[in-house]
């Protein structure tokens, strides 16, 4: 486990160093895979899921209201908390750390983006072929016939399904709902076949995306953690932590791997 890629150091350039072990394998990468979790659009203003919720929220937990159970006993506080959240997603904007990933997937052969994010904020960021683990908060569906929905009114009170007339909720993976498979598959697969595997701003409390720095560490892939903590994130000998926030580690990262790349600032 090594920690050195910690400090950023005074000197000439003020761009953090990095093991070595880490830049050569991703300079030299074909395939990569990412996983990314809340902390990656911390600094875009989106609260993480372990920060308490705020204001009108602040007396509910996430896990009472991200579950089919709430939603049936309360459709309507479900859909405003949900569209109070999709009001915040679309005031924020990528941040440098979204934006250094989008420019890597033009830099390595194959970069496989698996994110348990639903902001969206990687897509706008220039991210192509986002495996989207959890879903998607600016996307809904039908709660009865499980069928996206496209067109929705942005109401206080959650929308009609145009074809049954069922309610339509938030096309996100809620607690004790099975992700789409072909997602986990896509991305248990690119981990396990990856160069290099990033996981960058996730606790890795909630499966299955939490085995997928495992898999790829057991699979003898070179794993890099970006996190502002190093708390559970020990998957094996060969883990390496970039301690720090995305929006400064990542940019970094790629900077020194392909000094000639410039990374869009804040
Ligand atoms: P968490 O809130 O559990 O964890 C956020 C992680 O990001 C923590 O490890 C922080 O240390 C780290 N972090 C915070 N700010 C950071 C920054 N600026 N740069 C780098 N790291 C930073 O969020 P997730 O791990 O994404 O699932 O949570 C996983 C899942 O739990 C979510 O997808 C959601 C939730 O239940 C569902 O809703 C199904």
């Amino acid at each position: 486990m090594d920690s050195a890629a910690a400090g950023r150091p005074g000197g000439v350039s003020d761009v953090r160093r990095f093991p070595a072990e880490v830049v050569a394998a991703l300079r030299g990468a074909e395939k990569v895979a990412v996983l990314t979790g809340a902390g990656v659009s911390a600094e875009s203003g989106i609260p993480t899921f372990r920060d308490a919720l705020s204001g009108l929220w602040a007396s509910y937990d996430p896990e009472e209201l991200a579950t089919p159970r709430a939603f049936r006993r309360n459709p309507s506080l479900v859909w405003r908390w949900y569209r109070e959240r999709r009001h915040r997603v679309a005031e924020c904007d990528p941040n440098p750390g979204h934006l250094a990933l989008a420019r890597l997937q033009d830099l390595v052969p194959r970069l496989t983006l698996i994110t348990q994010n639903v902001d969206g904020l990687h897509q706008r960021a220039g991210s192509r072929e986002v495996i989207e683990l959890h879903g998607n908060i600016g996307r809904v569906k039908c709660a009865d016939e499980d069928r996206v929905v496209t067109e929705f009114a942005d109401t206080e009170e959650p929308p009609r399904c145009p074809e049954c007339g069922g309610l339509l909720r938030p096309d996100i993976v809620w607690f004790g709902e099975l992700l789409p498979p072909l997602a986990i598959e896509r991305a248990q697969h690119a981990a396990q076949l990856a160069d290099v595997f990033l996981s960058v701003g996730t606790s890795n409390l909630v499966e299955p995306a939490a085995s997928l720095p495992w898999m790829a560490a057991r699979s003898g892939v070179l794993v890099a953690v970006v996190n502002t903590s190093d708390e559970g994130q020990g998957f094996g000998p060969r883990i390496h932590h970039l301690l720090g926030k995305s929006g400064d580690v990542l940019p970094d990262l790629v900077r020194t791997a392909w000094p000639a790349v410039s990374i869009p600032a804040r």
